[in-house]
């Protein structure tokens, strides 16, 4: 929706108040007399909103002018004054503004900003405007975004890539330039409209802290994370996957950003994508992505850990891994999980393995999530039993305990899995599912820092999660990336159906 002048909104109020309280338009000449103006100019302004598509006008009636209903409004976030100090993510939403749902484009996240300053003068941005931004990562020349400098201060400008610099432009000529090196530089958005009578728009702003949802929530969270790690090897609305060494990656995330964390490391068992090193240096190895996970967890965020067993030379011919790494990162072990299942390698001098440890750690003990209601348990033997006239089970299932009977996937000729791919240790899709009803809501930012063959961004994206995956493999990125695809067209079928 095009913005007003202050003329033509003043105009467009006036003949709003004078239909509903005579039931009919005004003359040009009441206009006139109500905003002291002549009819020439009246006329012009009243062109003007007809252009924008305010008013129409039926020929040769004296009160021929019509209001144009408009558009159906949607609620953005104010997230504040664009002024240097703090990035765009770190300022608190304390307002929402109500814009016309034909003035944002179709797809993606926005949100909106007063302007302080005179910077952008030249482009008619002026001090106490509200800029409507698009929430991206990428920019054209030219073209006006937010950029955040060195992951600290945001600035509203335009943007000129020059080399390995980064010119940030103030559309003022009174002031010069800012020349940054790229890597300081992170766009954060680009500018799509700019709303210049902010006034008229207070008495559509509300100032509740829940009228900003965990989903806007989410969306601010994931769009910084996509502009902290660059670009990724390959990204869906709800998911970014990564090919990096998982330790470099979380080292640049912020503190508290991640809802919920599950994976499986390697094992240090000479799979094809590790090479086996000392215990000791694998203990180490493991200690710093776990602290890593721990520092980019939020307060009541978790992280599901999933481990096998490894032989320890002269000491253990298979001991399992939670014995060595269960306390070291600050989590907090809320329990070890059995998972038990049927096939699997053939021991001839020790008891076949049919298990794994998932190890369900939390930030915080008291303060965390679970979602028991989500994984209840149908299977229950005798659901009408009844004492003392009370059904003696939950009618939504029995809790499931902590010793999960759930199908390895399974490779192999008329045995192999349906959902098997090239990955040699892939996760079951129903293990995960568990874990990530019961442990995130919609919208939760899910990780998996050894991403694998995909299973976790999977299960994440049909539970309507948002996904972030880390893979130092090529290969494997690639598998992932097919099964994505493959889902989401699935789901796209689904939706025509
Ligand atoms: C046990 S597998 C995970 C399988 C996964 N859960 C799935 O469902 O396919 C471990 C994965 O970690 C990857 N990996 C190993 N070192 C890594 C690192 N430093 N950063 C990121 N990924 C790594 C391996 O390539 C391997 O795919």
């Amino acid at each position: 929706m095009p913005t007003l002048t202050k003329k033509q909104k003043q105009i467009l109020d006036f003949v709003k108040v004078f239909i509903k309280k005579n039931g009919l338009s005004p003359t040009f000449e009441e206009i006139g007399r109500y905003t002291k103006k002549t009819f020439s100019t009246v006329h012009e302004h009243v062109e003007a909103l007809i252009t924008k598509g305010f008013l129409s006008k039926i020929n040769n009636s004296s009160r021929g002018i019509q209001l144009i209903e408009q558009s159906e409004m949607v609620k953005i976030p104010l997230l504040g004054t664009i002024a240097a100090g703090q990035p765009i993510e770190a300022m608190q939403v304390k307002e929402v503004i109500a814009v016309a749902k034909n003035l944002l484009p179709r797809q993606g996240s926005f949100f909106a900003l007063k302007v302080a300053g005179d910077s952008m003068i030249d482009e008619n941005i002026n001090d106490g405007d509200y800029v409507i931004i698009k929430q991206q990562s990428n920019a054209e020349n030219g073209q006006k975004v937010v950029a955040l400098i060195d992951n600290n201060e945001a600035t509203l400008k335009k943007i000129y890539k020059e080399k390995n610099r980064v010119r940030l432009q103030p559309a003022n000529k009174n002031l010069t330039p800012f020349i940054f090196n790229s890597s300081r530089v992170a766009v954060q958005g680009i500018v799509i409209d700019v709303i210049k009578n902010p006034t008229s728009h207070t008495n559509i702003t509300f100032k509740e802290e829940k009228q900003v949802t965990s989903t806007d929530r989410a969306i601010y969270k994931f769009e910084d994370l996509k502009n902290i790690l660059g670009k990724p090897y390959f990204e869906t609305a709800n998911c970014l996957i990564y090919n990096m060494d998982c330790i470099n990656a979380m080292q640049k995330i912020k503190n508290s950003v991640i809802d919920l964390t599950v994976t499986s490391p390697p094992y240090n068992i000479g799979k094809e994508y590790e090479s086996t090193i000392p215990v000791n240096e694998y203990v180490n190895w493991c200690k710093q992505w776990m602290n890593e996970i721990y520092r980019i967890t939020n307060e009541s965020g978790a992280f599901w850990l999933n481990l096998g067993y490894l032989e320890f030379p002269e000491k253990a011919k298979a001991l399992p891994i939670t014995y060595l790494l269960w306390d070291k990162s600050p989590f907090y072990l809320v329990q070890e999980v059995i998972w038990n299942y049927g096939a699997g390698v053939a021991a001839k001098k020790f008891l076949s393995p049919r298990n794994e440890k998932l190890l369900w750690y939390t930030k915080n003990p008291e303060n965390y999530l679970f979602n028991l209601d989500d994984i209840r348990d149908k299977n229950v033997k005798y659901p009408n039993q009844k004492k003392n006239g009370k059904l003696r089970c939950n009618p939504l299932g029995k809790n499931p305990s902590d010793v999960w009977q759930i199908p390895k996937v399974t490779s192999g000729e008329n045995r192999s899995s349906k959902e098997r791919t090239e990955h040699p240790a892939q996760f079951p899709e129903a293990l995960i599912n568990r874990i990530i009803l019961a442990a995130s809501n919609k919208n939760d930012v899910v990780l998996d820092p050894f991403l694998g063959s995909g299973t976790t961004a999977i299960t994440a994206l049909k539970n309507e999660r948002k996904m972030i995956g880390f893979e130092i493999s090529e290969n494997y990125c690639k598998i992932a990336k097919q099964r994505i695809l493959a889902l989401l067209e699935s789901q796209k079928q689904n939706k025509l159906i």
